[in-house]
C-alpha cells in the first residue's frame, strides 16, 4: 500500500527576488512497510525532503499525497492529528525535556495526543529497553539511552510512519548501532514505515531501500543489497 507519493516536488527558500530550490523536482513513492534511508552530501536537502514529506515544512510546488490526502488540503485539525498520531519524529540531538523523567517523557506525548494511556508508556519503554530507567532524568543517562527514549517518545502513539533525521549523528559506532538494531525490530516486528537520513554508508544496510540525493536532487533510488 503506497502511503506517501511525491510528484514533481520543489522546495524553494529565500524572497521573491532570490530565490534558492533546494529540492528541485523529486518524485517518489514509499509503501507501507518499508526502511528507507537517505543518504547524500550535507546540503543535499535530505533534512528539507524528510520534513516536506511528514508536513513540517509546506512545500513550494509539486503534490504529496500522504495517507491517500494531499498534503496541502490538510485542515489544521488533520496536521495536528497527523502529528501527533499518525507520524513520529526522531532527532538527531534527542530533545528530550531535562526536567521531567524518562517516563514523564514519553507521557507527555501521549497527553498531548489526548491519550494519557499508562500501559502503552511502559510498552513503547520497554521496546526500547528502557523501561528499567524510567525514573532518571535525561541528564543522568547516556546519548545513545537518550535517544531510545526519544524513540520511545515517537512511538508512544503509535504511529505509522517514523521519520528519523541523523538519528545515530550525535552517538558513538556501538550506540549508533543499537539504536539502528531498534529501528530494523519496530520495522520488522511491528510494521512500522522508517524513513531515516544518515551519512552513515555503514547504516544503509539495516534498510531496505537507498534513496542518494545531489544538490537536490535523487540520483539513486535502490533496494538496498544485503
Ligand atoms: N530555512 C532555510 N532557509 C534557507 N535555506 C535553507 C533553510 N533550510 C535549509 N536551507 C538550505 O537548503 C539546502 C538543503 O538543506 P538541508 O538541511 O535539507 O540539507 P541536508 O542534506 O540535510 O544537510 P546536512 O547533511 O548538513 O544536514 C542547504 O543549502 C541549506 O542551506
Ligand atoms: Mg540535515
Amino acid at each position: 500500500m503506497i502511503i506517501i507519493k511525491g510528484s514533481n516536488l520543489v522546495k524553494e527558500y529565500g524572497s521573491k527576488m532570490s530565490k534558492t530550490q533546494v529540492i528541485k523536482g523529486i518524485n517518489l513513492t514509499i509503501e507501507s512497510g518499508e526502511f528507507v534511508s537517505v543518504v547524500g552530501p550535507s546540503g543535499s536537502g535530505k533534512t528539507t525532503l524528510l520534513y516536506l514529506l511528514s508536513g513540517l515544512e509546506p512545500y513550494t510546488d509539486g503534490s504529496i499525497q500522504l495517507f491517500d490526502k494531499e498534503l496541502n488540503t490538510y485542515s489544521s485539525s488533520d496536521t495536528a492529528n497527523l502529528r501527533q498520531t499518525k507520524i513520529g519524529f526522531v532527532f538527531q540531538s534527542y530533545n528530550l525535556i531535562g526536567n521531567l523523567n524518562v517516563y514523564e517523557n514519553v507521557l507527555i506525548s501521549a497527553v498531548i495526543a489526548g491519550k494519557s494511556d499508562k500501559n502503552r508508556v511502559h510498552e513503547a519503554l520497554e521496546m526500547v529497553g528502557m523501561l528499567e530507567y524510567k525514573d532518571l532524568y535525561p541528564n543522568q543517562i547516556s546519548g545513545g539511552m537518550q535517544q531510545r527514549v526519544s524513540i520511545a517518545r515517537a512511538l508512544v502513539n503509535d504511529p505509522e510512519i517514523i521519520f528519523a533525521d541523523e538519528p545515530t549523528g550525535n552517538l558513538d559506532h556501538h550506540n549508533g548501532f543499537q539504536i539502528m538494531e531498534i529501528l530494523k525490530q519496530l520495522n520488522q516486528n511491528y510494521h512500522k514505515t522508517i524513513i531515516f537520513v544518515t551519512h552513515n554508508e555503514d547504516l544503509l544496510s539495516f534498510g531496505t531501500r537507498t534513496i542518494r540525493l545531489n544538490d537536490g536532487l535523487i540520483i539513486e533510488d535502490v533496494e538496498t543489497l544485503k
